[in-house]
């Protein structure tokens, strides 16, 4: 069987953790703080490392201080997470439609959905690609509200030569097993913004203050540490760390890898008529995460079913978030985001992983061409 996405893992992956376990803390030790300095370097700003993607998002939200009755502006072409972790704080998801060609948030759709309770604009870089991150920096600043980038696909991309993590107000990655590099779980938080980032870190460490000069109980002895807002254990383990870090090292492998295999399937299934693929911005230089291709609408789900049958184990990425029934609960209708519902009708997500090997690869190709001869 030939899945969508597949971690690689190397011997110095696997000496790097099994070294780890030989560490006194294996918890908060030396690699927390390490893979933290090398995904800085990485996303050029600091970072704390957190549990998941999810636990991210959860921080990133907690930092802006979202608020009951708060409103984010989203797209809905993005993992169901980016929106859950809004609405535990009681945040309302307000969804704007994508661009079609990149499958990220469409900027001039944003503006006219703000209101006097928007706190922020959440945008997710699909597959990889940056959102566009200049524009909407600028309808954010223009409003005082705060722009939020969900990069879990995109760690290493940029946008006009900076990086990702370097531009939004605050950026969260994911580390799971599928993304551009793993830790098995795991995920970051990134602020050039010094009071978010260490608002982000309080809450995914149990909000405890640990620093002798913020503490409001001042007659307790040196073991003391208080808690001034609730926060949840949102720790990355120093064995995951060892993980993270060592797959770092990677990323410019993996980044070049990535795009070979990008440029075959692209030079193989070009001319196929009825096929289609996403489109990379002139300013942004992607660190690719997946490969959608887009076919007939009647014919998606043949042809997913039929890579099955082949031994492809292809992936649709994404149902609207709002076609859930979480949200179909809340009153959400379909048919709010025309563009992102035939994006995600259209779409299919190809294998496109790091160890596909050529011949896979060729399997994949030769599939898709035969079933798209017969339609
Ligand atoms: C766009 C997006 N946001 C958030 C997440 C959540 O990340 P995690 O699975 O690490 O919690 C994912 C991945 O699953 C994702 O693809």
């Amino acid at each position: 069987l030939i899945p969508y996405a597949r971690q690689s893992m190397n011997y110095k992956d696997i000496y790097a953790v099994v070294k780890s376990l030989r560490n006194d803390l294996l918890t908060t030790g030396p690699l927390v703080e390490k893979f933290e300095n090398g995904l800085a370097a990485v996303v050029g700003a600091p970072t704390v490392v957190v549990s998941s993607g999810t636990a991210a998002l959860h921080a990133a939200y907690s930092a802006i201080d979202l608020q009951p009755g708060d409103e984010i502006i989203t797209s809905p072409m993005t993992f169901v997470a980016t929106h859950a972790t809004a609405a535990l704080f009681g945040a309302k998801i307000v969804f704007a439609d994508i661009n079609g060609r990149t499958g990220n948030i469409d900027p001039a759709s944003v503006e006219s959905l703000i209101s006097h309770r928007t706190k922020a604009i959440v945008g997710i870089d699909y597959a990889g690609q940056p959102i566009e991150l200049d524009e909407l920096k600028r309808i954010a600043e223009k409003n005082g509200i705060y722009l939020v980038e969900d990069a879990a696909h995109s760690l290493g991309s940029e946008f006009k030569q900076k990086k990702v993590g370097s531009i939004a107000d605050i950026t969260t990655f994911s580390f799971f097993a599928t993304k551009n590099i793993t830790s098995g779980e795991g995920g970051a938080v990134a602020s050039n913004d010094p009071n978010l980032l260490s608002r982000a870190r309080s809450f995914s460490r149990q909000g405890m203050v640990r620093n002798p000069s913020e503490f409001k109980i001042t007659d307790q002895g040196s073991w003391h540490q208080e808690v001034h807002e609730f926060g949840l254990n949102y720790r990355l383990p120093d064995i995951l760390c060892a993980l993270g870090l060592s797959q770092l090292q990677r990323l410019d492998e993996f980044k070049s890898k990535r795009n070979l295999l990008r440029d075959s399937y692209i030079r193989a299934l070009g001319n196929i008529s009825g096929l289609e693929f996403l489109q990379k911005n002139s300013e942004s230089d992607p660190v690719w995460h997946l490969f959608p291709i887009f076919v007939p609408k009647n014919a998606r789900s043949q042809i997913f079913d039929d890579l099955a049958k082949s031994g492809i184990k292809a992936q649709v990425n994404y149902i609207p978030t709002y076609w859930h029934p979480v949200f179909q609960d809340l009153g959400y209708k379909r048919g709010l985001c025309p563009i992102a519902e035939d994006f995600y009708q259209r779409e299919i997500s190809l294998p496109f992983y790091i160890d596909l090997t050529p011949k896979e690869q060729k399997k994949v190709i030769n599939t898709i061409k035969s079933l798209a001869l017969i339609r």
